[in-house]
Formats: C-alpha cells, structure tokens, sequence
C-alpha cells in the first residue's frame, strides 16, 4: 500500500473524510499527538487500525468526535462530565462514561467494555476534519504498539509507511503528551495523566480526583492501555540521573549539560511538548542508554514521568 502525505486543508479533509467512508485508516494531528483514525463504527476499519498498529486487541480506543452533542449521542452523560467538558472541550481531556445503549459502535472500540473513552480534540485540523466526515472516529496513537507517539506526520510515517491509507500533515503536536483521561463512572478517577493537569480537574469539580493505584490488578483492566513498557524507545532508559554515564546519551531538563534538553529553564509545558520529538531523536542516535534528568512530579511533570516510567520498564 502507498501511504499519502495529505495538506491540512479542505482538500485533505476531503480525501480523508473519503478514505474513512471507504473503511481505511487515516493519521491525523491533534493538539496531542498524531491519531491514527478509522470510522468508529465499521468493524473492519476498526480492526485495521489494530493490524497496522500491531496492537493488542484488549486496548481500547479512544472515539474522537466534532463536538459535545455528538459526545453526548454516544454516552450516559452526568453533571461532571457536563462540567469538565465546558471547561476543557474541545482539548487534551478524555472522559470515560458509560456506553450508551444504541451508540452503535464497534465492539472493537471498547474491547467489550461497557464503558467509552471520548473526546472532542482542539487541533484546528482534527475539528474540521471530523466535521468534514460527520462521524465518530475511533483513534489511538499514530505509532507501532509499543513505541513512542508520534508528534510529527514524519513520526508517523516513521512508523507505519505503507501499512495505512494517509497521514495528514498538519505540523508539529502542541502539547506533546496523550489527552488526560479521567472516568467518570463513579466518583472521578485519574485513569491517564495527560495534557489537562489533574489540579485544574479538581478545580472545576470543586472535589478530589483518585488517583488510578499504580499496577493494581483490580484497576489494571480499566485502562489495559497502560501496560508499563507501554512507551519503550530501543535504549535503556535511566532515569532520575545527574550525569550520562559511559555509553549514554543524556536527556536533560533544567540548566544541565544534555545531548537534548526537554526545558532547558525547566518550564514543564515546554519539556511535554519537547518529549517524544527527543526520545525519537536521542533514539535514532543507537547509544547503549538514555540518561534522563529528573521531572518534578507536579502538573504536566506526572504526565511526563508517567512516560518515562514506561518508557524506563524492562520490555516484556
Ligand atoms: O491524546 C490522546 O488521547 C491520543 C490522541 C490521538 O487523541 N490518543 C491516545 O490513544 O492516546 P491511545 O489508544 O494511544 O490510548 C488510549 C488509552 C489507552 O490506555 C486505553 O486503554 C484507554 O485509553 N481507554 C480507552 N477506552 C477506555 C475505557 N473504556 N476505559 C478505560 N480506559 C480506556
Ligand atoms: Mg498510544
């Protein structure tokens, strides 16, 4: 299969929109990272975006919609969701709400679960491209299962060059790190840390958020994504590190000495942004090891370690 590169315009929309209808795959830039969508409710596309991810079956996927009617066609809303989703739609925040009866999507998207994982993007490209095709559009990360997400159409080519329809070019991901996900199918838990901070949650909810207890058997099936060598690079990866050692190269943060530097003065929107771009980059230089600096573990910090812990665990 031939991947084409389409412009972040009508054009592309269009030929996207098409590729959808037809039942492929299409990449596409969020405010995130790339998505790698197919309409959520045709089986075979959906599992296409398993096959050319080579991706586990029991992960399920995000649904990407235009805005927070069609959100609330396709799950039981609540007063929280109504809440947060005023306050960060169209952004980096994924809800998990029950699936509502009649949505009429793939079961593939949810892996079975009766619960779905949606949300409204804010990237300029990816909204008028879901107008464009009017239609749900089931969308995980535009990477091979396993590897780090790309921020960059040339990530994604990177990655996955002939086994998809599309990609569109719509330039670098603003924020650099995956939506936050917080369900809310009881009281509001952090499933995923992500581009919305869990303080800002807080602050709209007027209540504490729980906190997902890291490896736990009884939640890990709620978000089975979040499989810990989920965001491994080919390297070692070393973290909360001072100094590179013998054979590594070095991902600074902060004012150190580095081969990349995340956020040279330590600003944490700054080092998400820079993330993936530098794992990829530090990746492609073939050391033994990759040295990190540590993250403080506050706002974008817990997304961003949260990566790198996975990034960092013993491949399996
Ligand atoms: O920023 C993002 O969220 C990006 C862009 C493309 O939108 N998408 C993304 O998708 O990160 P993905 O598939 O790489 O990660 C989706 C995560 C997985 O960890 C999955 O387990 C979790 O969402 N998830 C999906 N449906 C779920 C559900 N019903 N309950 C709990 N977790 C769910
Ligand atoms: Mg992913």
């Amino acid at each position: 299969m031939q991947t084409r590169i389409l412009s972040a315009d009508a054009d592309g929309y269009a030929a996207a929109a098409g590729i959808w209808r037809a039942g492929g795959c299409v990449a596409f830039p969020t405010e995130t990272v790339y998505g790698l969508g197919a309409d959520a409710r045709d089986d075979m596309a959906v599992a296409r975006i398993f096959a050319a991810k080579a991706r586990p079956r029991f992960n399920p996927l995000i649904v990407h919609v235009a805005n927070m009617q069609a959100a609330r066609e396709l799950v039981a809303w609540s007063d929280a969701a109504e809440i947060v989703a005023h306050a960060f739609w169209p952004g980096p925040l994924t809800l998990v709400l029950p699936l509502r009866e009649g949505a009429a999507l793939s079961p593939l998207v949810t892996a079975g679960l009766p619960t779905l994982a949606v949300r409204v993007p804010g990237h300029p490209a990816a909204r008028d491209l879901l107008a464009a095709h009017g239609g749900p559009v089931a969308a995980p990360s535009a990477n091979p299962s396993g590897r780090i997400s790309p921020t960059e159409a040339g990530h994604v080519l990177a990655g996955l060059d002939g086994r998809i329809e599309a990609v569109i070019d719509g330039g670098a991901c603003p924020v650099g790190v995956e939506s936050t996900i917080l369900g809310l199918t009881g009281d509001p838990v952090l499933l995923r840390p992500g581009g919305v901070p869990v303080e800002a949650l807080e602050a709209v909810l007027g209540q504490p958020v729980g906190l997902r207890a890291e490896g736990s058997a009884l939640t890990a099936p709620s978000a089975p994504g979040q499989m810990r060598s989920h965001y491994a690079p080919g390297a070692r990866v070393r973290l909360d590190a001072r100094v590179r050692q013998a054979g590594e190269v070095m991902l600074g943060f902060g004012a150190v000495e580095a081969d990349l530097n995340l956020s040279p003065s330590g600003d944490l929107t700054e080092a998400a942004a820079n993330l993936f771009h530098h794992l990829h980059a530090l990746d492609l230089m073939e050391a033994a090891g990759i040295a990190v600096s540590p993250i403080p573990e506050r706002g974008l910090g817990r997304a961003i370690n949260d990566r790198l812990r996975r990034a960092a665990a013993p491949k399996g």
